[in-house]
């Protein structure tokens, strides 16, 4: 597959003298399944603000679909690149959810069936339908997020970036908001999230990319997520599955699993030979 996005030795420093990103590079193929991790404060917000040119490059890259970013494409950018922001504050400001969700759709200037079909599917991927005639900032914040995401889903961007997306949700929405995030992504939809949740990342990501002040700390597979070195600089855990395993050295496990589907798979071989 070829690189949908390519970041080469990205810098941004912050007005205040803050450096958050320190030189990161990238690539993410079109159709990944990317997770972000890192530290509070590492950079993973200030870089995903590059993904669609909210943020402009003060030195370095960001290429889409092969073009660089910058003032001039901005736009085409942001209707490629669908983003989520963390504080669904900053994204939700209509005065009904329904019209929150139509916001992208009406600007893509799309026919009205069109962008009555696009919210009400939206607004049913994330349970929020009861919710459409109601004034946005007066929702939960879990709520608040759900029609964020709506509202990016609306657009059928090529690419879906989703910053924190399950922080604030209840456990039924996490798997709910993740199994819609896999479907798309089984369609070709690119997906890029930043979490702090390893165990999430473990299960649902396909490629890991770990940040600290700034920079790409480590990169690959979920099984990233196993290596002790990268975990404790970057202040994340194991995996619970992998501490698990980890308890029992004398099963002599080359790899430990990280996920339940692994851990049931590797249980149900050992119960077969016995
Ligand atoms: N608007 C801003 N003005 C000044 N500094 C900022 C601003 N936004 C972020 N920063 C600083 O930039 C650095 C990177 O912040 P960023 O929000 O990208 O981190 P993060 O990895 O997303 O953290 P978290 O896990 O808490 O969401 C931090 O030191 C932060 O204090
Ligand atoms: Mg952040």
């Amino acid at each position: 597959m070829a690189n949908i996005i390519e970041v080469e030795d990205l810098f941004f420093t912050y007005k205040d003298g803050t450096r958050a990103l320190n030189g990161i590079s990238l690539n993410i193929e079109e159709g990944a399944r990317v997770a972000m991790l890192g530290p509070n404060g590492a950079g993973k917000s200030t870089l995903l603000l590059h993904l669609n040119g909210i943020l402009l490059p003060q030195k370095g890259s960001v290429r889409l679909l092969g073009q660089e970013i910058n003032r001039r494409n901005e736009k085409w950018a942001r209707n490629i690149v669908g983003l989520v922001f963390q504080d669904p504050d900053d994204q939700v400001f209509s005065s009904t959810v329904w019209d929150d969700v139509a916001f992208g759709p009406v600007n893509m200037r799309l026919a009205p069936d069109e962008i009555e079909r696009r919210v009400e599917m939206s607004l049913a991927a994330v349970n929020m339908e009861e919710y459409r005639d109601k004034l946005p900032y007066r929702l939960s914040c879990g709520q608040k997020k759900r029609v964020a995401i709506a509202g990016v889903l609306a657009m059928n961007p090529r690419v879906v970036v989703l910053d924190e997306p399950v922080g604030s949700l209840d456990p039924a929405g996490q798997q709910i908001l993740m199994d819609i995030l896999g479907r798309l992504n089984d369609c070709g939809t690119t997906v890029i999230i930043a979490t702090h949740d390893v165990d999430l990342a473990a299960s649902w990501a396909r490629q890991v990319l770990v940040i600290k002040d700034g920079r790409i700390l480590a990169g690959g597979g979920p099984e990233v997520l196993a290596d002790e070195k990268v975990i404790g600089e970057a202040g994340l855990r194991l995996p619970l599955i992998a501490q698990v395993f980890n308890l029992l050295p004398e099963m002599n496990l080359d790899h430990v699993p990280l996920t339940v589907e692994e851990a049931v798979l590797l249980l149900k071989n050992i119960t077969r030979k016995e």
